[in-house]
């Protein structure tokens, strides 16, 4: 009997080790006793990380939405399994059962059969925090189109780039979205994009705002309608564990997108087993993670995770400071929710507002806290603790990835001493490296090097969508036969991982991931520009905020410096979206470069973070002169 449940530090230690020693019959039992298959796997795992090729459940068949609904129905079909908090405390709170979950699903899965998608085609969804979405994610892998969910705050452009890298033939919408006192457009910025998208043949549309919306004749639908007519009962496709589940976008080191593809059987498996464990949850909990579906925070612990557990998961539409800095906790009270799950740059911007707001609220059924999206600082950690978890809920602070699907470090609360800014210890099956610069691994205690990992873990991703070679020289190419993560770790004397942050050209944003590449893209591409590096500076609250220095095109261009760096955002915010924005753009005579014209963004960094008291060895640079330049007009 495998054990689906670890009790205290001694079993994580017995699991942990026959998970290393014996990964094949560890995952084996795990899968055999909790998930039901279509048909069973003729060999457990395959892999070389040379290709890269990796393969969990080999021919095995399931459909993983019967994993997450159809399997509860006999045993708690009346349970909520999705708990709709909207936007506007007025409104009313929906209680979806498992029940409703299905029939809604099964009509959602047929819309999209009856309008031609069918297995293996792409659907992009772009909607907002409303149950649409999530049944929308299941009735794609019921049956078995491939989903592409693209959060809604990204802009036409970036949604068109997503749309066309994959050949959705479908977008699903709604007309609109609501954000704290706002409403976002979101059809209108669909209809911009679709004008750069020849392979979109149909969208549907969610009614949500009740805004005048245009509907293109012979592409557009008004969902409802069509699944008033549906039928409530859809036979599950039956899929390959390998045949890919989703796909999402990630920010690279180049200007495009990379679309990580996921399986199905290995990421059921995975993302269930480690809800279960890293939130402890029991079977009247109520889990709440405040994600976006749009990230795969949402997709691996709103939806399938919680969902594979048969556990109730909050969704909510709206924003932690609407109507007031209190939300969130309200939420808490009204719900009882007892696993709490967000995000470090949410508890610093309200840790910045009146303990009021927190106060108020009975917050005594939290038995679980988690971060997750960047390390947390010790500040915040400490607010968290005391005054949302009273001392008493344990603080999970999980490390992971889009690519790796699932929580890969992590305490296991109630197990697992925490000791704040430390995710602590890799989770069950989860094998870490540590390497210095020249390739070796460090071994022992308190040691610091790059995050690797070196054996397959069943939720990893496959490849990039359309681009093997990248998916190799991005993550297998830096140390051979290991995964490279991008991020740098210390390892404590007790064995605990603190991660440091990114090691290459990505910049964690109010916990959003994002590539200098990209948004110097669209930088460039204002007539004014010349050229542009960013980096990334620490912020109170976002963590780390964007500074740009920018080249201009000619001396004496004739705009206002403020009048440009609006255009420069606006720019962004139309390329990217809001998230991207810089917070301070210099301009700036030249950009620091080696000799073979590396941009030198560790001085860039320095100045933006006002440190500038040791530079290094800046004499080798081609351009030394600019660096004094630079730091005399910076902001
Ligand atoms: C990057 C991945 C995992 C879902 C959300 C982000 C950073 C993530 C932590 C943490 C320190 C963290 C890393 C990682 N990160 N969690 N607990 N402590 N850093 O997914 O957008 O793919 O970003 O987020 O730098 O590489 P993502």
């Amino acid at each position: 009997m495998s054990n689906y449940y670890i009790k205290n530090l001694e079993e994580y230690f017995q699991i942990y080790r026959k998970s290393v020693r014996e990964p094949e019959n560890f995952w084996e039992e795990i899968a055999e006793e909790h998930f039901v298959w279509r048909k069973r796997w003729t060999n457990v795992m395959r892999w070389d990380f040379s290709k890269p090729e990796v393969v969990w459940f080999e021919n095995a068949k399931l459909n993983i939405t019967e994993n997450c609904i159809d399997r509860h129905l006999h045993i708690r079909g009346d349970k909520t399994a999705i708990l709709f908090e909207p936007n506007d405390p007025k409104e009313k709170v929906q209680h979806i059962t498992y029940n409703e979950l299905y029939e809604r699903v099964c009509k959602m899965a047929n819309v999209l059969k009856e309008q031609g998608v069918k297995k293996g085609d792409r659907v992009c969804i772009y909607l907002p925090m409303i149950p649409e979405l999530a049944v929308t994610v299941l009735a794609c892998a019921r049956i078995g189109a491939v989903h592409s969910v693209v959060f809604a705050g990204f802009s036409s452009l970036a949604l068109a780039t997503r749309i066309n890298d994959c050949d959705c033939k479908m977008v699903i919408t709604s007309d609109g979205s609501n954000r704290g006192a706002k409403t976002i457009d979101l059809k209108s910025i669909v209809d911009t994009a679709l004008e750069d998208c020849p392979g979109v043949e149909s969208v549907l549309v969610v009614k949500r705002i009740n805004s005048e919306v245009d509907m293109k004749e012979g592409r557009d639908q008004w969902l409802q309608p069509l699944l008033d007519k549906a039928s409530s009962q859809n036979a599950a496709e039956i899929m390959d564990a390998e045949d890919p589940l989703f796909i999402l976008y990630t920010s690279g080191s180049t200007g495009k997108p990379k679309g990580m593809v996921h399986s199905s059987g290995g990421y059921m498996v995975f993302t269930a087993y480690t809800f279960k464990n890293i939130f402890n949850y029991q079977e009247n909990d109520v889990y709440w993670c405040t994600a976006d579906i749009g990230w795969v925070t949402g997709h691996s612990y709103i939806v399938y995770g919680p969902l594979a557990n048969g556990a109730t998961t909050v969704m909510f539409e709206g924003i932690p400071t609407y109507p007031d800095h209190g939300r969130f906790w309200e939420v808490v009270e009204k719900h009882k929710v007892n696993q709490f799950y967000t995000a470090p740059t949410a508890i610093r911007a309200l840790a910045k507002e009146s303990l009021d707001f927190v106060d108020k609220y009975d917050l005594t059924s939290l038995k679980v806290l988690g971060t997750v999206g960047e390390p947390i600082n010790e500040e915040a950690w400490h607010w968290y603790n005391n005054n949302i978890g009273r001392n008493k809920s344990p603080i999970v602070d999980t490390w992971w990835q889009t690519e790796t699907g699932g929580i890969m470090i992590s305490p296991i609360p109630y197990v697992t001493p925490t000791t704040p800014t430390y995710a602590t210890l890799p989770f069950i099956g989860v094998q870490l490296a540590l390497m210095d610069e020249n390739g070796q691994e460090l071994e022992g205690k308190q040691v610091e090097g790059r995050l690797c990992i070196k054996y397959p873990w069943p939720a990893m991703a496959r490849t990039i969508w359309g681009d093997h070679k990248r998916y190799h020289d991005t993550y297998f190419s830096a140390y051979e036969n290991m995964y490279f993560t991008g991020d740098g770790a210390k390892r404590d004397a007790v064995g605990y991982y603190r991660i440091t942050g990114r090691v290459d050209d990505v910049i964690i944003v109010s916990g959003h991931n994002l590539g200098t590449a990209p948004i110097e893209d669209s930088i460039n591409e204002h007539p004014a520009v010349a050229e542009s590096a960013i980096v990334g500076f620490p912020h109170d609250i976002k963590g780390n905020a964007l500074y740009g220095f920018v080249i201009l095109k000619e001396i004496g261009e004739s705009r206002k410096p403020d009048n440009l760096r609006k255009e420069i955002n606006q720019q962004i915010t139309e390329h990217i979206g809001p998230i991207a924005k810089l917070d301070k753009i210099q301009f700036v005579p030249g950009l620091p470069k080696t000799r073979s014209g590396k941009i030198m963004r560790r001085i860039l960094r320095k100045v933006a973070a006002k440190d500038t008291s040791d530079l290094g060895d800046i004499s080798t640079l081609l351009n030394p002169e600019v660096v004094e330049a630079i730091i005399k007009d910076a902001l």
